[in-house]
């Protein structure tokens, strides 16, 4: 009998996102091209990379390519993907941006994806698109709202078509291992190397029995921090914390907007004025050897 009403709901959800598919107004196309996609829409030029790691990992690059010009590498956070630097469009997407100023833009891709056997949520097709209609049109308001809830409420510069878009790539999927390691970072109250929870595997990853903290005084190329005060997810204490025991930090901005929250760094409305055009201020003069 569960089943059976299992059956039942997952027809009706399935129903409605094919009629919704064929005359759905709201049916936005960003949220459903993968990154290469987007990318040559917007008249960009892409290329894919694969990269293996000295541990055994294959990494997937996207490129925005641009010969010659000064690399820079955007690796994206926990559950997303390459997407994240693009679902702001042309106009406000960090990538395009970098690209329209001269740069080599390079985006890993789900970081660790194939590698693991364990993955969270689940990569199906049709559950992402449950997943999508759920949010985009049957629970629109109650999305949003968690994930106000969960990234730092700040309405004000929240698109709502452009998260609709966000909603179609977003949970990208990712290993089990990263949630859990993320939760030891928090319980620990550390910075350390995943735990096994086992000293003879702990011992073999690591030579020691408690797995080892990152050394933060070796991270000697020049760091800035951007942070925002209403960001659930990166307590300022925390970064401060952080800065603290980098070497080399050449620039550290709590920024001045009060409400900025953890997606804000992606796809705030006024994201040019409120982020990057600080951050590409201090890429130059990191360039021309200013700082
Ligand atoms: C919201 O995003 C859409 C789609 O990218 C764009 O056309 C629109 O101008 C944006 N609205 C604001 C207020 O920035």
């Amino acid at each position: 009998m569960v089943r059976f009403y299992y059956c039942l709901i997952w027809l009706c959800l399935h129903g409605n996102l094919v009629l919704a598919r064929c005359g759905d107004a709201a049916f936005l196309e960003d949220a459903h091209l993968p990154s290469p996609g987007l990318i040559r829409k917007y008249g960009y030029p892409f290329e894919e990379h694969k990269i293996e790691t000295n541990d055994g990992f294959l990494l997937t690059a996207h490129r925005i390519p641009k010969r010659g010009g000064p690399p820079v590498l955007l690796v994206h956070g926990l559950q997303d993907s390459s997407a994240a630097w693009l679902v702001n469009g042309p106009d406000k997407a960090l990538a395009y941006l970098l690209s329209n100023r001269g740069y080599d833009v390079w985006m890993l891709n789900r970081l660790a994806y194939r590698s693991c056997i364990y993955e969270f949520p689940p990569q199906s097709k049709v559950l992402k698109k449950v997943f999508y209609k759920l949010c985009t049109v049957i629970l629109h308001k109650s999305c949003t709202f968690l994930i106000m809830k969960l990234a730092g409420v700040d309405y004000r510069q929240l698109n709502s078509t452009t998260i609709q878009i966000y909603i179609g790539h977003f949970p990208a999927g990712g290993s089990v291992k990263s949630f859990d390691h993320y939760a030891q970072q928090i319980n620990s109250g550390g910075f350390f190397k995943y735990n096994y929870r086992s000293v003879a595997k702990n011992r073999r990853a690591y030579g020691s029995a408690k797995p080892p903290a990152y050394k933060l005084g070796n991270v000697d190329c020049k760091v800035a921090l951007y942070y925002g005060k209403n960001d659930l997810l990166a307590a300022v204490k925390d970064v401060q914390h952080l800065r603290n025991e980098l070497p080399n930090v050449v620039h550290d901005e709590l920024l001045t907007y009060r409400k900025f929250n953890h997606i804000d760094f992606l796809v705030a409305i006024d994201v040019r004025k409120l982020l990057y055009d600080s951050m590409f201020s201090v890429m130059k003069r990191v360039e021309n050897g200013e700082l």
